[in-house]
């Protein structure tokens, strides 16, 4: 049965994409039978994972938008694509991504399944077939496609940039986790938080230093904030900055498939490593 884990952040530009895409190639690098969900009107995984941008018209009419609207009729298999990754397929996200929360609607007036737990009940068709799914999300506090993400999954990593909002982003989507938890009657845990795009500024290290050594809430104001709630859940193995990153972008490719020695990737690489381990200690 596949461990499915989504990757949440309200905040735009936060490093969801990048993570999502390079997590999954060193999943599939790894041996691991990977699927990748793109639930994201920017459709920047599904570039990344394919090298199509979205106005190319790939993938027949087959996205995730059209995978809804056909539920029940087709396998949800149909809607599944091969990536540029070895081990590692999508369901992508295409022009049509826009119209998911009417559609979501609709198959509720119809079929009865909730708006909310429509990937919960489609992924399960193919639990079998991979060992982990990886769901990308949109910047979005607090939409049908963020709410499906989250019902689906066993865990959820929150990525965080450094900065004055950072903690506001993460506290807002963590609600959102317990929320859903209560209402749905369900467990979704937070597998980590975890920092990207490092670089060594004074409020990075200031964050980083809070959170790994100075939890001394009286010392420091924002320690409650962060450190104290969050301290433990922080990934070790967090993301440098790295041009690699941005050049990924050129080649249509995640970035460890281009380089895995460069910083950023080799971080990638030490953070599956982390997560095993939490998972393990999880079980
Ligand atoms: N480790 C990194 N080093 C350098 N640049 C990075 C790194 N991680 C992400 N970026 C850059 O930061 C920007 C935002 O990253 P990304 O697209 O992964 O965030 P996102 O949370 O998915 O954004 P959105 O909310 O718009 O979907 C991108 O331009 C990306 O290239
Ligand atoms: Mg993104």
């Amino acid at each position: 049965m596949a461990v499915c884990i989504s990757i949440v952040v309200g905040k735009g530009g936060a490093g969801k994409t990048t993570t999502c895409t390079n997590l999954a190639t060193v999943m599939a690098q790894d041996g691991c039978r990977v699927l990748v969900v793109d639930t994201d009107t920017q459709a920047n995984t599904t570039m990344f994972m394919t090298g199509y941008k979205l106005n190319e018209k790939a993938f027949g009419g087959k996205g995730l938008f059209d995978m809804i609207r056909a539920y029940g009729l087709i396998d949800v298999k149909n809607y599944i694509h091969p990536t540029q990754v070895e081990g590692a397929d999508i369901i992508v996200s295409n022009d049509a991504t826009p119209l998911i929360p009417q559609q979501l609607e609709t198959l509720e007036k119809v079929s009865g399944i909730k708006a909310a737990e429509f990937l919960l009940n489609a992924l399960a068709q193919v639990a079998e077939d991979y060992d982990y799914i990886l769901i990308d999300t949109p910047p979005a506090q607090n939409d049908i496609l963020v709410q499906n993400a989250m019902l689906a999954s066993d865990h959820i990593i929150i990525p965080l940039k450094l900065d004055e909002q950072c903690v506001d982003a993460l506290k807002l989507s963590d609600g959102l986790r317990i929320q859903l938890e209560k209402e749905y009657d369900t467990e979704i845990n937070l597998l980590g938080v975890l920092p990207t795009m490092v670089e060594k500024t004074a409020l990075t290290s200031y964050y980083l230093d809070l959170a790994f050594a100075n939890t001394d809430s009286e010392e420091n104001p924002a320690a409650e904030d962060l450190a104290v709630p969050y301290g433990e859940k922080l990934f070790k193995n967090y993301i440098h900055k790295g041009n690699v990153i941005n050049e990924s972008s050129l080649y249509k490719k995640p970035a460890v498939l281009l380089n895995r020695r460069a910083k950023p990737c080799a971080d990638y690489i030490a953070l599956w490593n982390e997560i095993k381990e939490r998972m393990a200690e999880n079980e």
